[in-house]
């Protein structure tokens, strides 16, 4: 069963809590633009550390503290977030191994990296959560699914979904689904992308200027969405109301049934999924 962040009660987080991302890169400044910006945190709550010195840049332009040391993060914050790519988690984790502490908690947005492998490579009982993030993240509209590992305790879950919220939605879940996860959430971005970008080709077949036709692709998929969200109604539900008897929108409908559009997503959830499990079992 999972749970979501928006019907979640705030969980208020003191303002002595202190969190670290090791790695400045795309995700860090967009989790931590998103926590400053919806108040989670003041920017003194927050650390990272980076290699790269633009990104050390961008991130302290936040008001974040900086440090080319992974250990200086772990010592000086409770909720240490691993936000390098997935190749460097093992060395990384290796590396900060002997840092953690019971009161740390472990958040991993890496892709494809398992609890299991998160835990074996630290102290015993260590406190991991694994979230799913998207890249509408990086425009504070992600779509998140965490997991928790063994040894989490009570309240770790609403913390990381509060921090999470500053990025756009979360949900809870089991580790087993996050391959179904990716296949839907993780890589639907790129069906919605091909989607505007398709839906812009017809506008300017039919006449329209390509900078107005994308727009208005973009901007139908936002206000539908938000149509499915913000009503909670059944979304063949919102397809009937917008077709009525002999007009257009169920002609266009029947063009997309013939061109098995609704089979062709199914199929591609269900390919990203089956790849993401393939994946897992290799690492
Ligand atoms: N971007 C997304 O939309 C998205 C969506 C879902 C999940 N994720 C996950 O989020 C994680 C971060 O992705 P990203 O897009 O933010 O990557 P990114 O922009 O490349 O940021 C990673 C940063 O970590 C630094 N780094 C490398 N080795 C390090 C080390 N040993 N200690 C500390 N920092 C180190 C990198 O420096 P160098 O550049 O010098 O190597 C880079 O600045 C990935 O695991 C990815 O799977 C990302």
């Amino acid at each position: 069963m999972m749970s979501t962040n928006s019907r979640r009660k705030r969980c208020d987080i003191p303002a002595t809590t202190m969190v670290g991302f090791l790695g400045g890169g795309r995700m860090a400044q967009a989790m931590a633009r998103g926590i400053i910006s919806s108040g989670l945190l003041q920017p003194a709550q927050i650390w990272a550390s980076d290699p790269n010195p633009p990104n050390h840049k961008l991130i302290q332009s936040l008001g974040v503290t900086t440090t080319s040391k992974n250990e200086e993060v772990v010592k000086n914050t409770q909720v240490i977030i691993i936000a390098v790519k997935p190749n460097v988690v093992k060395s990384l984790l290796k590396e900060v191994s002997p840092f953690i502490t019971k009161d740390k908690l472990i958040v991993s947005i890496a892709a494809g990296v398992r609890i299991s492998t998160i835990e074996e490579l630290l102290p015993p009982e260590s406190r991991v959560i694994r979230v799913m993030p998207n890249t509408p993240a990086l425009v504070q509209a992600g779509a998140s699914v965490l997991a928790s590992g063994s040894a989490v305790l009570k309240g770790d879950n609403d913390l990381v979904a509060e921090l999470l919220s500053g990025i756009g939605i979360s949900e809870e879940g089991s580790e087993a689904n996050l391959d179904a996860v990716t296949g839907v959430s993780g890589s639907g971005p790129a069906y919605a992308f091909a989607a505007i970008e398709a839906l812009s080709d017809g506008g300017v077949k039919m006449g329209l200027p390509r900078a107005l036709s994308t727009k208005l692709a973009a901007q139908t998929l936002l206000g539908a969405a938000k149509m499915v969200l913000e009503t909670g109604k059944h979304p063949g539900q919102l397809k009937d109301e917008v077709c009525s008897p002999g007009g257009t929108t169920i002609h266009a409908m029947h063009a997309l049934e013939k061109a098995g559009f609704r089979a062709a997503l199914i199929d591609a959830v269900e390919a990203a999924a089956k790849h993401s499990q393939f994946l897992g079992k290799l690492s």
